[in-house]
């Protein structure tokens, strides 16, 4: 079932499942299904607006997510995104992220 809503995630974002990198595949993928359509799968951005993930380091990723949640950085998307993240999906978040090649 997660198998067939992240081929979807991807179809929707046009991403051929060939071209993701091995550390794509993990478990906790599908925390970051809605980040793909501004973030990229691999992290990287399409808009110009929008700060790449793959490589960031992971202390700095963790911090921005928490920042976003108490409202320490304001960005209305990135706080409604925010919102939803239990501690551990900010954890699964960055470490994911944070494997990914620049
Ligand atoms: C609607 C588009 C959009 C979506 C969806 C979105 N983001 Fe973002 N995100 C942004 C933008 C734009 C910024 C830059 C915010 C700013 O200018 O301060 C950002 C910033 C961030 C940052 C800080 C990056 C940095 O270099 O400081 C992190 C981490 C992040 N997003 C994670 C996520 C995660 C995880 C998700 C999914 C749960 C997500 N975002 C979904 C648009 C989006």
């Amino acid at each position: 079932m997660a198998i067939v809503m992240i081929a979807r995630a991807l179809a929707v974002a046009g991403i051929a499942c060939a071209a993701l990198p091995a550390a794509a595949q993990q478990p906790r993928r599908d925390l970051i299904s809605e980040c793909i359509a501004c973030h990229g799968a691999d992290g990287i951005a399409k808009d110009k607006d929008v700060p790449h993930l793959a490589g960031q380091n992971y202390a700095y990723l963790v911090k921005q997510m928490q920042d976003f949640q108490k409202g320490r950085r304001p960005h209305k998307e990135m706080r409604v995104m925010s919102r939803a993240m239990t501690d551990s999906d900010i954890v699964d978040i960055a470490d994911y992220y944070a494997s990914l090649p620049r």
